[in-house]
C-alpha cells in the first residue's frame, strides 16, 4: 500500500530555550545574568538555568563542556497527546527520537522528546513545562529568546527539514544566503545561514519595545559593553538588532518589533543583500570582521557527537 507522506510531527507554538555548552561556565553564567539582565532560576554543578520576564521557566540553559556549542533547542507544543503523537510521525519518518515521548526529568519538568537533526543538532518539544510568574515588561531586560540563527552547510535540506519535519514555513530569503523560518506570528524563530560549517550564528533576545531595546544598551554601556553590530534595523523581519559576543564568544543579541505575520496573508520574498536592506535606518553600517568570525563559531557537530569526533572538528 502506498503511504502518503506525514505531515509535520506537530504543531510548534514557539522558541522555549535554548541549551548552550561553554568552556567559559563561570563567566558565562555572570555574564547573562549580571550584565545582560537574565535570572537564574536553578543551578547545579556545571549547569544554570535563567529566565527572562515572560513566563517561560527557562530560556537558557548554560551547561559546562569542554567545547563550545549548540547544547540543543526547545520548542514548546501544546499537549503531552501532541508529543506522543509527534513520537508516532517521527517513527514513519524513521526518525527514532534519542529520548521520550516521556517525563522530562530536568528543571521545569514537563513532559517531550528529543531528536537530532540531519546536521546533529538535538531538538527538544515538549508540553506542560512549569510556567514562572511573569515579572513585568518595564525592566530594560529580555523577556525571553525569540530566535536562534543557525550556520549550515546546505541551506536547503535544513530548510526542507525544519518545513516538512516541524512544520515551521518560510516567511523570507535573504538571496540564497539566509533563510527565516517561523512557528507562530512572529517573523522568524529560526533562520538559517549558508555558511563553510555547521555551528551556532547567534541566539536573540526580545527586549519588549525599541526603547526598552536602547535602554538595554545603556545598561550594557555602563557595563562598559559597546554592541559589535548596530544597533540597527534590519530589512528581513523589520527587527531592530544589536550584537554582542558572550564570554564564551558565541553571539547573543537584543532586538525588538520583529514583524508580525498574518498567517494566511503573508507571500515571502527574496530580499537583497544590500546594506539598505540589511540596516534599514543606516546607522549600523556593515559588520566588522570579528563579529562575523563569531558569527561563523568553529565547527559544531551537535551535542551527542563522540568525543573523538569533536576534536576532529577541532
Ligand atoms: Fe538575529
Amino acid at each position: 500500500m502506498h503511504q502518503p507522506p506525514p505531515g509535520p510531527i506537530a504543531r510548534l507554538r514557539s522558541l522555549r530555550y535554548v541549551e548552550l555548552h561553554t568552556p567559559a561556565f563561570t563567566e558565562a553564567a555572570d555574564f547573562y545574568e549580571e550584565v545582560w539582565g537574565l535570572r537564574t532560576v536553578e543551578s547545579d554543578t556545571g549547569a544554570r538555568w535563567l529566565r527572562g520576564t515572560g513566563d517561560e521557566h527557562h530560556v537558557l540553559h548554560l551547561t559546562e563542556r569542554e567545547r563550545v556549542g549548540l547544547g540543543r533547542i526547545a520548542f514548546a507544543v501544546a499537549t503531552p497527546a501532541e508529543v506522543d503523537e509527534a513520537g508516532r510521525r517521527l517513527e514513519a519518518r524513521s526518525i527514532v527520537p534519542v529520548f521520550g515521548p516521556g517525563p522530562l526529568e530536568q528543571a521545569g519538568g514537563g513532559y517531550g522528546l528529543r531528536f537530532t537533526d540531519p546536521e546533529g543538532r538535538l531538538i527538544e518539544i515538549s508540553a506542560q513545562v512549569e510556567a514562572v510568574v511573569p515579572r513585568g515588561r518595564d525592566g530594560a531586560v529580555p523577556v525571553g529568546v525569540t530566535h536562534a540563527v543557525l550556520n549550515t552547510t546546505d541551506i536547503d535540506a535544513a530548510v526542507a527539514f525544519y518545513c516538512d519535519v516541524l512544520g515551521l514555513r518560510v516567511s523570507d530569503w535573504s538571496e540564497h544566503q539566509m533563510a527565516f523560518l517561523r512557528c507562530n506570528a512572529d517573523h522568524h524563530c529560526i533562520a538559517f545561514n549558508q555558511a563553510e560549517w555547521t555551528s551556532l550564528n547567534h541566539v536573540a533576545y526580545e527586549m519588549t519595545s525599541v526603547d526598552h531595546f536602547m535602554r538595554g544598551l545603556g545598561r550594557l554601556r555602563h557595563h562598559g559593553i559597546t554592541p559589535q553590530w548596530g544597533p540597527g534595523r534590519h530589512g528581513p523581519g523589520n527587527n531592530t538588532f544589536s550584537y554582542f559576543t558572550d564570554p564564551s564568544g558565541l553571539v547573543c543579541e537584543y532586538t525588538s518589533e520583529v514583524a508580525q505575520i498574518v498567517e494566511d496573508a503573508w507571500i515571502a520574498r527574496v530580499w537583497r543583500r544590500v546594506p539598505d536592506l540589511s540596516d534599514l535606518w543606516g546607522t549600523a553600517g556593515p559588520p566588522s570582521k570579528e563579529i562575523r568570525c563569531h558569527m561563523a563559531g568553529s565547527p559544531d557537530p551537535g551535542p551527542l557527537a563522540p568525543v573523538d569526533a569533536q576534536e576532529a572538528t577541532a
